[in-house]
């Protein structure tokens, strides 16, 4: 029976860390990391992530500026709205939610964010960072799911890592975080080639499709370590990628959901916030 990684309590060891990092910022530069979320139309789930992520800022002691837009505006609206906090000195990071609402180009958007504002880890030069392993503000899904990895204590230094599922806020840049740790990584997709046999050579298998259940026992290296990054709304609630039960009897370690990978991200959004706001005012 696998251990269950508790994706809660790592994330609350994370959010209390950056609390106590905000405190002693402040202490040394007089000045509190803030966030602003930006938030296109009325989209009733994308309303729930901004209201956890403003609680969050808020629980952690750092300033939240919160800017509802209507789904009517125009690319230009929101592109002089990011301008604005660009330029502000209340604030250290920019999350603009996705999706924004039909007609509007959300990658045109992240390209006008300030590159040392972007804490969601999204624009062209973070991710060029990453790539070249240099020091910049990664992805927070990515980053979660390395931190879950190292609270598990799993070696990566010559691990077999197979990821499942190549987009660009998940598969890519986890693949590079543990590229950039030694692992043996494979990225799969939807047209690899046997994909169970690929996935049971993995030492340590990330889900990251968007398919419920579709990683089933007989794809897990008995002892391996399972990250599942999949949030499938399905008749019977909530299921991740991975076939939860049954993989949990093969596995060595296992994350659930809801309670994995999920209350990492806002944890890592925090975190990038205190670390935009270091690198502008610790001088
Ligand atoms: N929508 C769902 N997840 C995210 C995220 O991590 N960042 C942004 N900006 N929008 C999202």
């Amino acid at each position: 029976m696998a251990t269950i990684i508790d994706g809660k309590q790592v994330a609350a060891d994370v959010r209390a860390r950056v609390g106590k990092d905000a405190a002693a910022l402040r202490e040394r530069t007089g000045h509190t990391p803030g966030l602003v979320t930006i938030l296109v139309g009325e989209d009733p789930a994308s309303q729930v992530y901004v209201r956890n992520k403003i609680k969050a800022c808020e629980e952690a002691g750092m300033a939240s500026f919160h800017e509802p837009m209507p789904a009517t505006s125009t690319q230009g609206q929101v592109l002089a709205m990011v301008e604005r906090y660009n330029a502000d000195d209340r604030v250290d990071g920019i999350l603009v939610q996705s999706p924004l609402p039909r007609g509007l180009d959300f990658k045109q958007v992240l390209d006008r964010i300030d590159p040392a504002k972007d804490v969601d880890g999204f624009h062209p030069l973070n991710v060029g960072r990453l790539v070249a392993n240099q020091p910049g503000l990664v992805a927070c899904t990515p980053a979660g799911v390395m931190e879950l990895l190292d609270a598990t204590g799993v070696a990566l230094e010559g691990a077999d890592a197979v990821v499942v599922g190549r987009s660009d806020i998940v598969g890519k840049p986890v693949a590079l975080l543990l590229l950039h740790r030694s692992a043996t990584v494979t990225v799969c997709h939807s047209r690899t080639r046997d994909l169970p046999g690929v996935c049971r050579r993995a030492d340590v298998l990330i889900a990251a499709v968007g398919r419920a259940r579709m990683i089933t026992a007989d794809m897990v290296r008995p002892g391996a370590t399972v990250i599942d990054v999949g949030i499938n709304r399905t008749d019977e609630g909530l299921a991740g990628d991975v076939d939860f039960g049954p993989v949990s009897e093969v596995a060595g370690a296992i994350t659930p959901v809801p309670g994995g990978v999920g209350p990492m991200t806002i944890a890592m959004l925090l975190r990038n916030t205190v670390i935009a706001a270091a690198a502008r005012h610790d001088r």
